[in-house]
Formats: structure tokens, sequence, C-alpha cells
């Protein structure tokens, strides 16, 4: 079956802000994407999903190349403007510069980054998966910045703050579990 744009049942979907920074035929852009993911520890991949008539898709096939900057708390605005128009049309960074937001360039690829972001990481291109209809591409990450602030929560199409902490089990409480999965260990 589909899960169309907008189910309401797919919204239970809990995810962050990837921007994800690249360059080639379209220029260095910008663009949102929600579906930004650590994958593997080693080698260190993250995987982005990408729609294939972005001009972000045209640049990563092309460069093999991308930055993931996650968004920041306080980076929303940010956030709907390079989600919102697409670089084939529109010079998103210089626009973003325009309206006070700061951008650095990469040290290892040739991508603007995000400054004020939760994480900045620099990837090379290692796997490209089509995948129904978005693009999976998978990134190693050559370079990786210091933590930066609080990231931004993405839930049901809007942006949320991270909330307060739940604890995990008390010493009491892992006793008593251990106790009844001792029980049922597989000989
Ligand atoms: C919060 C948010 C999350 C988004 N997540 C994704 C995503 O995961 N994948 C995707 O292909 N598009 C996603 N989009 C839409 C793209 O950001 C949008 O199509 C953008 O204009 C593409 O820019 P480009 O053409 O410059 O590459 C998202 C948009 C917003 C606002």
């Amino acid at each position: 079956m589909d899960l169309p744009w907008g189910e309401e049942r797919t919204k239970q979907f809990v995810t962050n802000v990837g921007l994800i920074t690249s360059n080639g035929p379209n220029g260095y852009d910008i663009m949102s994407a929600e579906w930004t993911h650590h994958i593997s520890y080693n080698p260190g991949l993250i995987a982005v999903c990408i729609n294939r008539t972005d001009a972000t898709h045209e640049n990563i096939e092309k460069t093999k190349e991308f930055g993931v900057n996650l968004c920041a708390s306080d980076q929303n605005v940010l956030s709907s403007i390079a989600g919102g128009y697409h670089g084939k049309d529109v010079d998103k960074i210089a626009a973003l510069k325009e309206l006070g937001y700061k951008f650095f360039k990469a040290k290892k690829i040739d991508v603007m980054m995000v400054e004020g972001a939760a994480m900045n990481a620099e990837c090379k291109l290692f796997k490209q998966i089509e995948l129904g209809d978005h693009t999976t591409f998978v990134g190693e990450v050559v370079e990786l910045y210091p933590v930066g602030k609080e990231p931004i929560v993405y839930h049901a199409g809007k942006y949320w703050k991270l909330g307060d902490k739940i604890s995990k089990p008390l010493q009491e409480e892992l006793d008593k579990i251990k106790e009844v999965v001792e029980k049922y260990k597989k000989k």
C-alpha cells in the first residue's frame, strides 16, 4: 500500500530536520530533509532520502558529496525557507544570508555549512540507493564539528522543542526485570 504525504498515521513519526547542503549544476544549495539518519558507527554513515526532482538530488549525483547540518531549535524559519523553495529557481544561500543567517565553507568538500546548527558533518557519497519515490544517499562522514545547539524536533508536520527527560529504569526495577528475564532465558 502507499503512505501518501500527510497520511494521518505517518504523523506519529518523530524526526529531526537535516539541512542538506550541496553544490553542482544548481550552484551552492540547501534543503530541509526530515529523513536524515545516522545509520552506521564504523564507518560513520548518514543516510538522507531526497526527492528525485530536487536540485539537491542533481547536485549530489554530480559531485558525490554533501553537508549534513542538523537544524537547531531556533532555526525553524531557516528550515521553512530551505524546504520551501527549489534551488533550481532560487539562490537560497544568498537569500538566507541577506536574511541574517550565516554560513561557513566546509573543510574537505565544496559546500557551505550552516552556522549555529546542532551538528555539522561533511560527507562523501558512499552509496546511492533508489528506494520507492525517493533516493537514499548514504554519506560517509569525513569531517565532524563540535556539538552545537539543541536540535529541533519535527513531528506531525510541525516543529517542536525537546521536552522533559524520562528516566530509565531504577536499580530496583532493573533487578526485578533481570529476575523475570532469567526465568525466560532460552537454553
Ligand atoms: C521540515 C521539512 C522537511 C522536509 N523533509 C524532506 C525530506 O526528508 N526529503 C525530501 O526529499 N524533501 C523534504 N522536504 C522538502 C524539500 O526540502 C523541498 O522540496 C526543497 O524545496 C528542496 O530543495 P532543492 O530543490 O533546492 O533541493 C522537507 C521540507 C521541510 C520544510
